[in-house]
């Protein structure tokens, strides 16, 4: 939602919502590429011989800012089951028995019972070992048993996990549960087939009844045997038992990089090679009521003793496995800089009065000193506790989601403002509030923009930072992306369109610091909001062509911007074509990028690269163009590639490339400089640019 709109409290919660039904009509001035799929030539970057249509010049004398390392990034919140069975790979839904609520009896969805009344009784208790999650399940198989003491079936219970869990051959899996019995315990814990037929895999926890009396918490690692990606969890007995469990847990052995998240998706992350990660929302920091908010206290430390919370923006309960602590480590493990957003005392439907804002702000600060206190000191003790002694890297900070114009933002976020700054004044922090429309009331190192509109409207806004005052706040468009009709589930459309915006965001990157796409993840059982970059279900992965364009645009951070001017000839349909071009150095080679989004029919385009000498570049372009056979089409679980970017080699004799631009094409030119002249060059810039170094060394390392 765009911040600049005035919004009341009850309006923000609309926005939040109104965009998951908006249907926009498909923008007239774009063509209709159904007829003309035939033209399209994937990246072969050759002119097909017709007049020329523009001309890019891109001055090489003139080399820019560098652009930041943090300018493209990526935003993550916990929607659409992003992170609750999605990154986060924990199969058991509803593993404490808190979702149900803290009275009792309480639902205990979406565990199931096997085996049925009067034998099999299961009931929440507050009888927990976890202070901060007190609900238990008390589970009972009653009966007599045969001569061995055996019931004549087995009795448990079972969990479906996020729309059925992914279990695989050969892959082991880790199961954790709290557990105190009143006899001795022989339990079989095992995956099985959706349909409960077949055992994927089995493991059991045997123990006499003296060790089985307190609560103490076993461990089953299983290896599946067989797959089924909507597999089950059971837990059962055949021995008349009466048990309390809490605490159920089950996930995959192998996670990204050793520290919990599900790898297909981290490994996407790390493919855009993000300069930030914005966490964890969005509207899911400020909750639709106050009580519901994310609270980085709550989710830290083990993971057994976090209460979790319902998500009331986005309609589910989170167990929080996903905490501040997990998010800065994600950070870390995809080297993007964390830029956490708080809640700043403002709901959708309720706000608190600066004048009781105190307490907020003392906890804010606390949850700075977990992120970057030393490891002796209150907080910072409870992370490195966690397993990071080293403080994290938090330098960004986002003081509230999309509260510009509610009654005590500007209050509130004034006295969050005065209180990082006065003990951490190197923290960046961001208001709400949109610096295009108007100065800012109070003081703010970036400002956050929002926006999602049609395909036509997004493209045009790629010329939108170039008259912002450039003494002003630096811009965060930490939110944008192509919705409504346009977009499709993933439309090349969009994608198109988003590249157009961010080919503006990069020619400004003097006053923009940071930007992102959202929303990042859907699990395709809860499409809340639409589209996304990134889909999945619980085992396969795709990327939406948005999150394609995306990684197209991951090189820019740390390069020098080049002024490229885009000119039409005589007239022809140049407004279409949006161009930017960097200078990239790396560790042996150094490199022009020219970027031009065709957001239009074909093109003929010359590229000039002026001010080199003749031979300054080297005898071939690499091309890497992303378009498709029609402006609807999407990639899918059945053809996850269906557009993607292509990449391709031709020749370059002089400065100078014609180019036939496909029909609605993103198109990423990569010109070397001839090997001697790179060297001279690499050293001199390596030496002088902290940017360029940055990324030399990032680079260097892969
Ligand atoms: O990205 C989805 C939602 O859009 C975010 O939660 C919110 O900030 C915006 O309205």
């Amino acid at each position: 939602m765009h911040p600049s709109k005035p919004h009341l409290a009850v309006l923000s919660f609309l926005a939040c919502g109104f965009l998951l039904t908006a249907a926009k009509p498909l923008s007239s001035d774009i063509p209709d590429r159904t007829d003309i799929s035939d033209e399209v030539i994937r990246g072969n970057g050759l002119s097909r011989g017709n007049a020329l249509d523009a001309t890019v010049v891109v001055d090489t004398f003139q080399t820019g800012v560098n652009v930041p390392k943090t300018l493209f990034g990526v935003f993550f919140e916990e929607i659409n089951h992003a992170g609750v069975g999605g990154l986060d790979p924990e199969l058991v839904s509803n593993r404490g028995f808190e979702a149900g609520g803290q009275y009792t009896p309480s639902s205990i969805e979406p565990w199931r019972p096997i085996g049925s009344e009067p034998d099999l009784w299961l009931e929440t208790q507050k009888a927990s070992v976890f202070e901060g999650n007190p609900i238990a399940l008390k589970f009972e198989a009653r009966g007599a048993g045969d001569e061995n003491g055996q019931l004549k079936q087995a009795l448990g219970f079972s969990n479906p996990g996020y729309w059925g869990m992914n279990i695989e051959a050969g892959e082991e899996y880790n199961v954790t549960m709290w557990l105190k019995s009143e006899g001795s315990l022989n339990l079989t814990v095992a995956f099985l087939s959706q349909n409960g037929q077949w055992v994927l895999g089995e493991g059991h926890i045997v123990e006499f009844a003296e060790n089985a009396a307190t609560w103490q918490q076993r461990h089953v690692t299983i290896r599946a045997s067989s797959t089924d990606h909507k597999g089950q969890l059971a837990i059962t007995t055949r021995q008349p038992s009466t048990i309390w469990f809490d605490q159920i847990s089950a996930k995959p052995v192998k996670t990204f990089k050793g520290h919990g998240m599900r790898v297909d998706l981290a490994e996407k992350l790390l493919s855009m090679k993000p300069g930030f990660i914005r966490f964890p929302g969005g509207c899911y920091v400020e909750g639709v009521r106050l009580l519901n908010a994310f609270r980085w206290r709550q989710s830290v430390g083990r993971w057994e003793n976090r209460p979790g919370h319902l998500n009331d923006v986005w309609g589910y309960w989170s167990d929080d496995g996903l905490g501040l602590f997990e998010y800065l480590q994600l950070a870390e493990d995809i080297d993007a800089a964390p830029v956490w957003v708080f809640n700043n005392g403002l709901s959708h439907t309720s706000e608190l009065d600066t004048k009781t804002i105190g307490p907020f702000i003392k906890d804010v600060l606390d949850g700075i000193e977990f992120a970057r206190g030393p490891a002796d000191s209150e907080w910072g003790s409870l992370r490195a506790e966690m397993g990071h002694p080293e403080p994290f890297d938090l330098e960004y900070m986002a003081i509230g989601n999309e509260d510009c114009g509610k009654r005590h933002y500007e209050g509130n976020y004034l006295r969050f403002y005065q209180a990082i700054k006065a003990r951490y004044p190197f923290m960046k922090l961001i208001s709400n509030c949109d610096a295009t429309n108007m100065p800012l009331v109070n003081p703010a190192d970036l400002f956050d923009y929002h926006i999602y509109t049609s395909a036509a409207a997004l493209f045009a806004l790629s010329n939108k930072f170039d008259g912002y005052d450039r003494s002003g706040p630096k811009v965060f468009a930490s939110e944008y992306a192509v919705v409504g009709q346009d977009a499709g589930t993933g439309s090349l459309l969009a994608a198109v369109s988003e590249a157009g915006f961010m080919v503006g965001l990069e020619r400004n990157s003097d006053v923009i610091e940071m930007a992102s796409y959202a929303p990042l993840f859907v699990n395709t059982h809860d499409r809340t909001w639409n589209p996304d970059a990134i889909v999945f279900n619980s085992w396969q992965s795709y990327g939406t062509p948005s999150y394609w364009v995306q990684t197209m645009f991951n090189s820019s951070g740390g390069s020098l911007l080049i002024p490229a001017l885009v000119q039409g000839v005589q007239g022809a349909t140049a407004n279409t074509l949006v161009a930017s071009a960097t200078k990239r150095v790396d560790v042996n080679q150094e490199r022009y990028i020219v970027k031009a989004v065709n957001f239009g029919g074909p093109m003929n385009v010359q590229i000039q690269l002026s001010g080199l000498s003749e031979d300054a570049l080297g005898p071939e372009v690499t091309v890497t163009t992303l378009t498709g056979g029609s402006i609807w089409d999407e990639n899918s679980f059945s053809e996850p590639e269906k557009v993607v970017p292509v990449k391709s080699r031709v020749p370059l004799a002089g400065n100078d490339l014609l180019v036939w631009l496909p029909p609605m094409s993103v198109n990423l030119f990569e010109f070397p400089l001839a090997v001697a002249e790179a060297r001279t060059e690499v050293h001199v810039e390596v030496q002088t640019e902290e940017h360029v170094e940055a990324s030399f060394e990032k680079i260097a390392v892969v």
